[in-house]
């Protein structure tokens, strides 16, 4: 019998993350602790709003007493269209949601600033367009999730060079049906974006393989 985990899914009242959670669920051996800013009903739910700085180092302890084994960060998003019409504070809270706060999450963990004893594992969403070319319409994004990029592959490494404590991973979808991409999109209307629930089987099937 393997041993419970209990995962940690940040942003999954919607998207790939609902559909992540809809595959664990049915499993009893699983504890799950879904994190968001609306209500989602689930056995254990917290609110959290990645974009304000200010309750950072108190979500940290929260999500400490969870004690995960198993964390996912799945929040993402950016305002549409070119980069000067938009509001700087928007652009802001992409920087924040998409990489400042895994940013923080994934230092708070490594430094033992928190005590997350029990981890295994720790992902978190890249996308396979977003962070490796031009985005337009989509900068604060693109830069963003370039910036998650460059941050997870460069600690990977890192944690190459010592014994490996951690399972560190960046898992990078396309296009995917979601409300983050809304219908009418270029990519949906020209069937490049795939439904979150097979994204969400490859996912589960990613981490079991690379689990430590
Ligand atoms: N859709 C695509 O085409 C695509 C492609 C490549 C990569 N991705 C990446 O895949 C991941 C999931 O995207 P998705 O398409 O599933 O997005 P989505 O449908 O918009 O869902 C986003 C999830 O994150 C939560 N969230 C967003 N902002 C938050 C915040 N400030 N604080 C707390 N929770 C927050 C949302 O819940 P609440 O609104 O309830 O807070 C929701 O559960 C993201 O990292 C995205 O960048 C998406």
């Amino acid at each position: 019998m393997p041993a419970a985990d209990c995962w940690l899914l940040l942003g999954a009242s919607r998207g790939l993350g609902r559909s992540f959670f809809d595959l664990l669920k049915d499993d009893p051996s699983n504890k799950i602790v879904s994190v968001s800013r609306k209500e989602f009903s689930c056995d254990q739910w917290l609110k959290m709003d990645f974009a304000k700085v200010e309750e950072w180092p108190q979500f940290i302890k929260t999500l400490q007493d969870c004690k995960p084994t198993r964390l996912v960060y799945f929040a993402g998003g950016g305002p549409h269209g070119q980069f000067s019409s938009q509001k700087f504070k928007s652009h802001q809270w992409a920087f924040r949601v998409n990489f400042e706060f895994p940013a923080f999450l994934l230092h708070s963990i490594l430094s033992h600033n928190a005590d997350f004893g029990q981890l295994k594992q720790l992902c978190f969403i890249g996308s396979s367009i977003a962070e490796s070319q031009p985005d337009p319409l989509a900068s604060s994004y693109a830069a963003a999730k370039h910036a998650l990029r460059g941050l997870v592959t460069s600690v990977q490494a890192e944690l190459n060079l010592n014994p490996k404590i951690l399972d560190l991973q960046l898992y990078s979808p396309g296009y995917m049906q979601t409300d983050l991409l809304p219908e009418g999109s270029w990519p949906r209307s020209q069937g490049l974006a795939q439904p979150p629930d097979l994204v969400a089987a490859d996912l589960l099937l990613v981490l079991e393989s690379t689990l430590i």
